[in-house]
């Protein structure tokens, strides 16, 4: 993680420099009454928050005295005329807005560096799909486990979180983590975090999406690395495959089966291969072997990476990006592909990223 500045990068244990940062951390968060700092970020985004809420103290408070100190020393006497107006000269007012512009171009350049951060999640994350619905959030893990209302995820270990809704946008909001990121049908928005420690934290709803809006509550959960692990394999049928090619071919999957499983018998029952091959024969779609996660050239000359997000966009709204050299003939599979599935077709086609061929799946 990059950080802009020197707050940020104080840790425990540092030098007297360090022992300092982490001493303002600690008043600062007191005296705003902010939530402990669970994440690797959280930090980050308090240093930014605190930094300008000093500026701003600082500056109203300037104000403020110099204000008061002109209406004492030019008040208005017996016997005195009115004071004359004075202007003052123009390099002043010149310095005046390039230091208000500089400020303003540093906070900008802070945010952004953090925004990058939180845009971009590592490629060792774990990945866990996140439904949202009227009221309540769902957790699906590509091994197999599902929750609802509890999210566990590892210590120490980058988490990230494709998020959408079944019905109405809502926003996923973890205050301890200082992550927030909206859950809108029909396509999957990204999130991620990394929790410092073990722990419960509570996850809220942050848009007003019904009645039961203020109820739409739940928690993750932060295990120890191997009290994870042993999660996904209790959470898994007792023989757990680990990818969609080694599981028992034709058998509809079994609940709780691995993603992939269940994303291959979803892509059969939509029809989604009689168009996209798995063996990387070209047919009216690109094939699904080796796609996910490779680049593509679209039909307007982008290239675009094949994330969830791109999936989810092409499988809801098909003509808005296109990959060149196809025919623009795919359906919107909008409000068919519920989804649960989508998140299973998504990590079906991750298990072909490797570009070797679904072996089970062709078998006759
Ligand atoms: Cu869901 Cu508010």
């Amino acid at each position: 993680m990059s950080a802009a500045w020197a707050f940020q990068r104080a840790t425990d244990g540092g030098g007297a420099w360090d022992d300092f940062l982490n001493a303002l951390n600690a008043f600062y968060r007191r005296a705003l009454t902010l939530p402990p700092q669970a994440s690797t970020i959280a930090r980050d985004i308090d240093g930014l928050h605190y930094f300008e809420i000093t500026i701003m103290f600082a500056a109203a408070g300037l104000i403020a005295v110099v204000a008061l100190y002109f209406v004492v020393r030019y008040r208005r006497r017996p016997g005195r005329d009115p004071t004359p107006r004075i202007v003052a000269p123009h390099w002043f007012e010149m310095v005046l807005y390039a230091g208000l512009l500089g400020l303003f171009v540093l906070f900008w350049v802070i945010g952004f560096r953090q925004y990058i951060d939180l845009s971009a999640p590592p490629d060792s994350a774990v990945d866990v799909y996140v439904t949202a619905k009227q009221w309540m959030w769902e957790f699906a893990y590509p091994e197999g486990p599902a929750s609802a209302g509890v999210l566990y995820v590892p210590a120490g270990r980058p988490v990230r979180l494709h998020l959408t809704s079944r019905d109405v946008i809502h926003s996923f909001f973890v205050p301890d983590f200082r992550i927030k990121r909206d859950a809108v049908p029909g396509m999957y928005t990204t999130a991620w975090f990394q929790a410092n420690a073990p722990g419960t934290h509570q996850i809220l709803c942050t848009e007003m999406c019904g009645v039961g809006h203020s109820q739409m509550l739940a928690r993750v959960v932060v295990l120890r690395p191997a009290d994870f692990e042993t999660f996904l394999l209790r959470r898994a049928p007792a023989a757990t495959p680990t990818s969609g090619r080694d599981a028992t071919p034709n058998a509809p999957p079994a609940r709780g089966a691995p993603l992939a499983v269940i994303g291959r018998a979803a892509a059969a029952r939509h029809g989604c291969l009689g168009c996209h091959s798995i063996d990387g024969t070209r047919r009216t779609g690109p094939s699904w072997l080796g796609l996910f996660g490779s680049t593509q050239l679209m039909a307007d000359g982008e290239r675009i990476r094949v994330t969830p997000a791109y999936i989810t966009e092409s499988m809801m709204d098909p003509q808005r990006r296109i990959v060149a050299g196809y025919p623009p003939v795919m359906p919107s599979f909008m409000g068919q592909i519920s989804p649960a599935e989508t998140a299973a077709i998504i990590e079906y086609m991750r298990s072909l990223a490797d570009g070797i061929p679904d072996a089970e799946a062709t078998r006759p």
